[in-house]
């Protein structure tokens, strides 16, 4: 048994041969083990000499099994290693990266602005109520200046928000009265517009408020002045026009020295050398009101801006729709800006 045992071991060439032989021999109905079972009939005489030849063939057999084993082991490593090493001289895969779209961009940037000045950033819902999108605004049901949105309507009282200026109501009445309150609210804004170069159904407002004692039109001016300067360069100026919001009473509208130009005239400014970029005002003291806040007690600015228009400006793009319509070839070109 030894002699064969050892002449077939030897000949083995992989690891499930190997272990075939193993419970062939050493296994629960293997050779040896029935062996060694049966010695209960022999004699006492007998018995140990057979039994010290049985553990010696066990021993043997053993020792080669584990020597073949040890040695199919460190080849299988070997063969993995082959064929696992990695070639660190192949060029890479070039992933293609993702980029921020120019819209985000410029939000973030304005945002970054008004963080640096204390702002806290403050959102609201894109479906909202008549009442925060309108009345609460001083607009009341049947008021003429509900035409100057024309709405997306989805109940008599649920729309989609015509702007981002509801998000101020939200707001005071968040703040419970605290005052100084300071927010700035970036989000979505829908009007029954048709399409084309300068409009969209959907576009992005960056909404701001100020409220707080004594908070006066010089405060805004000066932080719009401060914005622009930030976002356009120290040499941007501004001009005030006056304008009508039923929110906010005085009102303006806001212009910025054509960058392109630098206010001498060009097709962009429409060579008047300036070019409008919001809409603001001293909140009204009904609005203030609406808000939980007394307008004997305090006062405030907002303002209202949209993002494609300010981004049209800072990149010098001739359509709107550049924005939506997610063609590489055009978003690829602010990954350098
Ligand atoms: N909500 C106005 C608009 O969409 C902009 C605005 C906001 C004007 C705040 C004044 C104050 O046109």
């Amino acid at each position: 048994l030894r002699v064969e045992a050892l002449e077939r071991l030897k000949e083995v060439s992989d690891p499930n041969a190997l272990s075939e032989l193993k419970v062939h021999y050493l296994g629960k109905k293997g050779q040896l083990t029935e062996i060694l079972r049966g010695m209960g009939a022999l004699s006492a005489e007998e018995r140990p000499v057979i039994g010290q030849v049985a553990n010696d063939v066990r021993g043997a057999i053993e020792a080669v099994i584990a020597e073949k084993q040890e040695a199919f082991d460190r080849e299988e490593t070997a063969r993995r290693l082959r064929s696992e090493t990695i070639d660190v001289t192949l060029p890479g895969k070039k992933r293609a990266e993702g980029l921020i779209h120019p819209l985000t961009k410029v939000t973030q940037e304005i945002e970054d602005v008004f963080l640096g000045m204390g702002y806290e950033i403050a959102e609201g819902p894109e479906v909202e109520t008549d009442f925060f999108n309108f009345e609460a605004l001083n607009l009341p049901k049947n008021h003429p200046a509900r035409d100057m949105q024309d709405s997306f309507y989805l109940t008599d009282e649920i729309l989609l928000r015509t702007h981002t200026s509801p998000v101020q109501i939200r707001a005071m009445r968040a703040a419970n009265g605290r005052t100084p309150l300071k927010i700035i609210c970036p989000g979505k804004v829908y009007r029954r517009d048709d399409d084309d170069a300068t409009h969209s159904f959907m576009f992005h407002q960056i909404e701001g408020l100020v409220v707080g004692p004594n908070i006066r039109m010089s405060d805004l001016k000066g932080t719009l002045l401060q914005f622009v300067q930030a976002m356009y360069g120290k040499n941007t100026q501004i001009r005030l026009r006056p304008s009508f919001f039923p929110f906010t009473e005085p009102s303006a509208e806001v212009d910025v020295t054509c960058a392109q130009c630098g206010g001498s005239g060009c097709r962009m400014c429409k060579h008047t050398g300036w070019i409008e970029i919001l809409g603001c005002g001293m909140v009204h003291p009904k609005v203030l009101e609406y808000g939980g806040y007394d307008p004997k007690e305090v006062t405030g600015f907002a303002f209202g801006m949209g993002v494609e228009r300010i981004a049209l400006l800072k990149y010098d793009i001739d359509d709107i729709r550049h924005f939506y319509n997610n063609d590489l070839r055009f978003l690829g070109q602010f990954a350098r800006m």
